[in-house]
Parts: structure tokens; sequence; C-alpha cells
């Protein structure tokens, strides 16, 4: 399904918001899915089409394992986030998320971003723990991980072949911090 929509403080002044996607916009994923700087660490190895990318948004609205969001910035789409494998029994799930449009990286936004589907998961979802997965040389992803709180609790060794290379994934989580308080 897709989240409830959610306003972010903006950003150097531009406008950030998590909301259901325009199905049109969805076709800007294309490009954004194919470039390689932006796939390189997405656990992906092919070509996405138009309709991959209209599958995505077709499956997404019936499933109840996965809340995402469309990331507007400025107004315009610069990829998805959501929160996915959730799993409401054991009450936990898997953060992931793609910022397509470039020139939107490095501002904080993945950070802000993070943040806010976080509190999400834990204050709508009720969920106890929420866990990512990064493979090392992504280290925006690290950073962004890491600055929003999440902890370290393992690492899958060579895990993923990039670029000619195994490189190990670091994996990450954290805990509603209403039950830390407890
Ligand atoms: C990973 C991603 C979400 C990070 O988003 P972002 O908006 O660039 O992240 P932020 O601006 O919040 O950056 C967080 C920190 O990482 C740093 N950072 C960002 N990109 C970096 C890079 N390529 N190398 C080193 N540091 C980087 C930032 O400078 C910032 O650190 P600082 O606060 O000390 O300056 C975004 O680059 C992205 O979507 N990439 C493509 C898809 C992907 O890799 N998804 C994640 C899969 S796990």
């Amino acid at each position: 399904m897709f989240g409830k929509t959610i306003l972010l403080q903006p950003i150097q002044g531009k406008s950030l918001k998590l909301d259901v996607p325009e199905r049109d916009d969805l076709i800007q994923f294309k490009p954004w899915m194919n470039d390689p700087e932006v796939a390189r660490y997405l656990a992906q190895y092919r070509g996405y089409t138009v309709e991959d990318e209209l599958g995505w948004f077709d499956n997404t609205a019936k499933q109840v394992d996965k809340v995402a969001w469309a990331i507007y910035h400025d107004g315009q789409i610069i990829g998805n986030c959501g929160l996915f494998h959730i799993d409401h029994q054991s009450q936990h799930a898997e953060y992931g998320v793609v910022i397509g449009q470039q020139s939107a990286w490095g501002q904080g936004v993945g950070t802000a971003i993070l943040e806010a589907v976080s509190q999400y998961g834990f204050k709508q979802l009720n969920l106890r723990n929420i866990y990512l997965n990064v493979f090392m040389p992504n280290q925006g992803s690290l950073k962004s991980a890491q600055k929003a709180g999440y902890k370290h609790f393992g690492t899958h060794p060579e895990y993923a072949y990039i670029d000619g290379q195994f490189v190990d994934m670091w994996m990450g989580q954290r805990q509603n911090p209403a039950l830390l308080d407890r």
C-alpha cells in the first residue's frame, strides 16, 4: 500500500514531501533505475522498463506487507522509499530508498526521509524494530543510516558482486525509542 502524506521540513528552502505517487510520475523511474550511478548499490542486475515501474505501482497498491511513498522535492518526484517485508506479528520491517535524481544527493534529503519513515514505522505501525542493509562501498547510504540512529548488528561478508569485486553488506537496525524508555 502507499503511505499517508508526510510533510517534512524544507531543505535549503525546497519543500520535501512523502506522498502517494501520481501514476504518470513513475515513468521517471526508467532512466533512474537504468542509471549505473543510481543502481550501483541496489540489489538489482537487470534493466528496467516503464512497464516494470507501472507494475511496481500496481503491486504496491495491493500489498499489505509494504508501505511506500514517492519522494517529492520542490514539487518534483525524485525517488521513492518505504518499509518492506512488514511483519505485523513480530513488528519489524526493512527500510529501502532510491533517490533517482542525482542533483538531490548530498543535501540531507536521504537522512531526513529515513528519520521520517522510521518515526512513521514506530508511531503509526507500532513497529518494534526497523532494519536496513547497505553494501559497504555505499558511503552515502551508510552515513545517512548512522546519522538517523541505525546501529550496526552484523556484517554479511562478500554478500554482493559489484563492479568486479565482492563487497560486504552492513546490516543496521533501530529500535522503537518508546521501547528503550521502558
Ligand atoms: C543513498 C542515498 C539515499 C543517500 O541520500 P542523500 O540524500 O544523498 O543522503 P544525505 O544527503 O542525507 O547524506 C548523508 C551523509 O552522507 C554523505 N554522502 C552522501 N553521498 C555520499 C557519497 N557518495 N560518498 C560519501 N558520502 C556521501 C553526506 O555528505 C552526508 O554526510 P554529512 O552529513 O557528514 O555531510 C542516495 O544517494 C540514493 O538514493 N542513492 C541511490 C540508491 C541507493 O543507493 N539507495 C540505498 C540503497 S541501501
